[in-house]
C-alpha cells in the first residue's frame, strides 16, 4: 500500500497530503496484503458527555473544531443527541442522553465524560470480524449495512478495554456527512480574527489506561486480534518519579496511523496518575488523545486565549544543561517554548514538541496532548519524569496523591 493509497477521503478533503501526514503523525509505508486485520486509519472518536450540546460548543469554541453533522430528536433520534465535529482529518462525535432511560445516561453516571468508542476505518469489515472472532475477541455488533440516500456504510464493533469499543467502519460506498441517520449541520460560530484556520490537523495517538497486571494482556489483544505491532515500551526508572510509577507499551497498526500506548500502574510510594484515573473513571478507559499540530506555538496561544489550562513545566526543565545538550537545536528558541511550557524530546529520528492540558471534564480523567513531530516517532520518553512530577503536583492539589 503506498502512502497516497492510505489517505482517507477525509484526509484528501482536509488537503492533507502524504508528506504532511508522514511528518504530522509518523505515517509509514507497509504491505497490507499479509495483514489479517487491515486498518487504514481513525474513523472517529466517539465521546459520551453529560451535556453533549455544551461539550460540542466547547470543542468548537476552544479547540476550533467545525460542526459538520447532527443527530437528535429533530432527526428522529429519541435516545440521544450527537454532534459530529471535524478538525482536519480528525473526527469527534459528541453524544449525550436525551431520553433519561438512554443507556448513555448509565454509561455517563459510571464513567463521566470520556471516549466510549475509538472507531477505526477498515477496508473490509467482514474480514476483520472473522479474524477477530477466530482470535476470541468479543463481537459487540455483527457486520451489517446501514443505508440512506447517500449510500451504504458497512459497520461492526468489537470490545476493547473496560467499556470501550472499536467500531469498524467501511465508508467507501458512502458520501453522507457521517452515518445514515445524521443530517449535515454547520457551525454558527464565527472564528475569531487572527486565530489559525485549524488548531490541529489529525489524531496522533489515543492512550488507554488499564488495571495493574492487564497491560500485557491488552498488548497481546492488539497484536493477535488486530494485527498491531509493538512500537515501544517504557518500564522502570524512565517513567518513575520518587513517588509514583507506571508502565507503558505502545502498539500501532501497519501504517502507524493508529497508535495506542497502553498504561498500567506500577507500585510506587504513592498513588500514581493511572490509579487516580482508574478510580475516577470507574475502570479502564481512554486517558488522553494526542492532537497533531504543525504549529504547536500558535495552537497553544489560541487555546490559552480561550481559557484552556495546561500542566505547568518548571523553569528548571528548560535551564537544565543536560536537557539543552540532549535536545540540540529545534525550530524555535528554547525561550519561546519555556514561555508556553512546551516540552521537547529528541531521539535518533528527530525531535518532537508536546504539551498536556489539565483534565477537560469534572473528573480527573481524560485530557489532551498537543504534539508537533519533526521526524521523531517517539512519545516523549525524555519528558516522562518532568511531566509526571507536574501531574503529581496537580494530584496533590486534588487530595489524590
Ligand atoms: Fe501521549
Amino acid at each position: 500500500m503506498t502512502l497516497e493509497q492510505t489517505l482517507s477521503d477525509e484526509e484528501r478533503l482536509a488537503q492533507l497530503d502524504a508528506d504532511q501526514l508522514r511528518q504530522l503523525v509518523g505515517l509509514v509505508e507497509y504491505d497490507a496484503s499479509g495483514d489479517p486485520f487491515p486498518v487504514s486509519g481513525w474513523d472517529a472518536l466517539v465521546w459520551i458527555a453529560g451535556n453533549a450540546t455544551q461539550t460540542a460548543h466547547f470543542f468548537q469554541s476552544a479547540f476550533g473544531m467545525e460542526l459538520v453533522a447532527y443527530s437528535g430528536p429533530e432527526t428522529g433520534n429519541r435516545d440521544h443527541l450527537a454532534y459530529v465535529l471535524r478538525s482536519g482529518a480528525a473526527r469527534f462525535v459528541i453524544t449525550g442522553a436525551y431520553d433519561p432511560a438512554s443507556p448513555l445516561a448509565d454509561h455517563h453516571r459510571r464513567h463521566g465524560d470520556g471516549i466510549v468508542d475509538i472507531a477505526l476505518a477498515v477496508p473490509d469489515v467482514d474480514r476483520c470480524i472473522a479474524h477477530a472472532r477466530s482470535q476470541g475477541a468479543t463481537v459487540l455488533e455483527e457486520p451489517h449495512d446501514a443505508s440512506d440516500e447517500h449510500g451504504t456504510v458497512r459497520v461492526a464493533a468489537i470490545a476493547a478495554y473496560g467499556d470501550t469499543r472499536h467500531t469498524l467502519v467501511d465508508r467507501s460506498r458512502y458520501t453522507g456527512p457521517y452515518l445514515p441517520g445524521y443530517i449535515a449541520r454547520s457551525s454558527t460560530r464565527v472564528r475569531r480574527e487572527g486565530t489559525p484556520k485549524r488548531l490541529f490537523q489529525a489524531v496522533d495517538h489515543v492512550v488507554g489506561n488499564v488495571e495493574l497486571g492487564a497491560m500485557d494482556r491488552w498488548v497481546d489483544f492488539y497484536n493477535r486480534v488486530m494485527g498491531f505491532t509493538n512500537m515501544a515500551e517504557f518500564v522502570g526508572e524512565d517513567i518513575a518519579t520518587e513517588y509514583s510509577a507506571l508502565m507503558s507499551k505502545v502498539v500501532a497498526n501497519g501504517n502507524h496511523r493508529v497508535k495506542f500506548p497502553l498504561n498500567e500502574p506500577a507500585i510506587g510510594k504513592k498513588k500514581s496518575q493511572i490509579d487516580e484515573y482508574l478510580e475516577f473513571y470507574g475502570g479502564p478507559g481512554a486517558q488522553h488523545v494526542a492532537l497533531a499540530t504543525n504549529d504547536i506555538l500558535a495552537t497553544v496561544d489560541a487555546l490559552r486565549a480561550e481559557g484552556i489550562e495546561f500542566l505547568s513545566t518548571p523553569d528548571s526543565y528548560y535551564e537544565d544543561p543536560q536537557l539543552r545538550a540532549r535536545i540540540g537545536s529545534v525550530r524555535v528558541p528554547i525561550e519561546e517554548l519555556q514561555r508556553r511550557g512546551i516540552l521537547v524530546d529528541r531521539d535518533e529520528d528527530g525531535y518532537l514538541l508536546q504539551i498536556f492540558t489539565k483534565p477537560i471534564g469534572d473528573r480527573p480523567t481524560v485530557f489532551f496532548e498537543l504534539i508537533e513531530r519533526h521526524g521523531s516517532l517517539g512519545f516523549g520518553i525524555g519528558n516522562f519524569k518532568a511531566l509526571f512530577e507536574a501531574i503529581e503536583r496537580e494530584q496533590a492539589s486534588r487530595g489524590n496523591f
